[in-house]
């Protein structure tokens, strides 16, 4: 399953990060802003129990959540979802994964992996705001698997119908949010239109 999340907020703050005068911390809030309105889109689902609590007029049942959320940025760029989200589920634990593109064969190159205990029962996360051409992503979701994660969702900002195809096609059960599917890959594997490198631009490398 795709889901765009188009909501005129996110796009609009979207836009902004696209614009190629905008700095680093323009883009690095307005990332912070968006990804709190996807959380709380692709939280809709997320199972409670009930608890009985007291209130000031006294006791009732209600609702809490009832699933561990762990939430999986790769680095580097990843990290620019994660306090957006976290911000809204403060109880979330995280796990890293690093993952860079080699540029000439746009081949995923892991060098780093930690993740919390119990990912089989947890919903996971994983945070990217790129979805370029699925290598990245399909790596990082291949490793979680091998330690067993189960219920796997994948977080981007912008997708490349040719990375959202082969996501699908590596992965069928992990559903895809994005913020806005674009129209391709350029011939050196950037997303058009796009924003440009994500991580050069949240954390100034460039
Ligand atoms: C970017 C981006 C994704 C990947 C997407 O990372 O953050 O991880 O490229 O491309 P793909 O879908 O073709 O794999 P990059 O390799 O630039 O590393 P960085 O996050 O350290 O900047
Ligand atoms: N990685 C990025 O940061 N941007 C792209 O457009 C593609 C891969």
């Amino acid at each position: 399953m795709v889901t765009i999340l188009d909501h005129p907020l996110i796009t609009h703050k979207l836009t902004n990060m696209r614009r190629a005068d905008t700095k680093t911390k323009d883009f690095r809030e307005n990332l912070d802003e968006i990804a709190s309105l996807m959380a709380y889109e692709i939280f809709r689902d997320l199972p409670t129990k009930d608890v009985k609590i007291t209130t000031p007029m006294g006791d009732c049942v209600s609702q809490e959540i009832a699933q561990e959320v762990v939430l999986i940025p790769i680095l580097r760029a990843g990290i620019g979802l994660l306090e957006g989200i976290r911000a809204l589920v403060p109880t979330a634990k995280v796990g890293f994964i690093g993952m860079y593109r080699n540029e000439e064969t746009l081949e995923p190159v892991e060098y780093f992996a930690k993740f919390p205990q119990g990912l089989e029962e947890s919903l996971n996360l994983v945070l990217d705001p790129m979805l370029a051409t699925g290598g990245s992503a399909i790596a990082a979701i291949n490793q979680i698997k091998k330690r067993g994660a189960k219920n796997i969702k994948l977080v981007c900002l912008v997708g490349a119908p040719e990375g959202v195809k082969a996501m699908q096609e590596a992965h069928p059960d992990v559903d895809i949010y994005l913020a806005a599917l674009d129209d391709h890959l350029n011939e050196i594997g950037y997303i058009v239109p796009g924003l440009g490198d994500a991580g050069d631009r949240i954390f100034g490398t460039k």
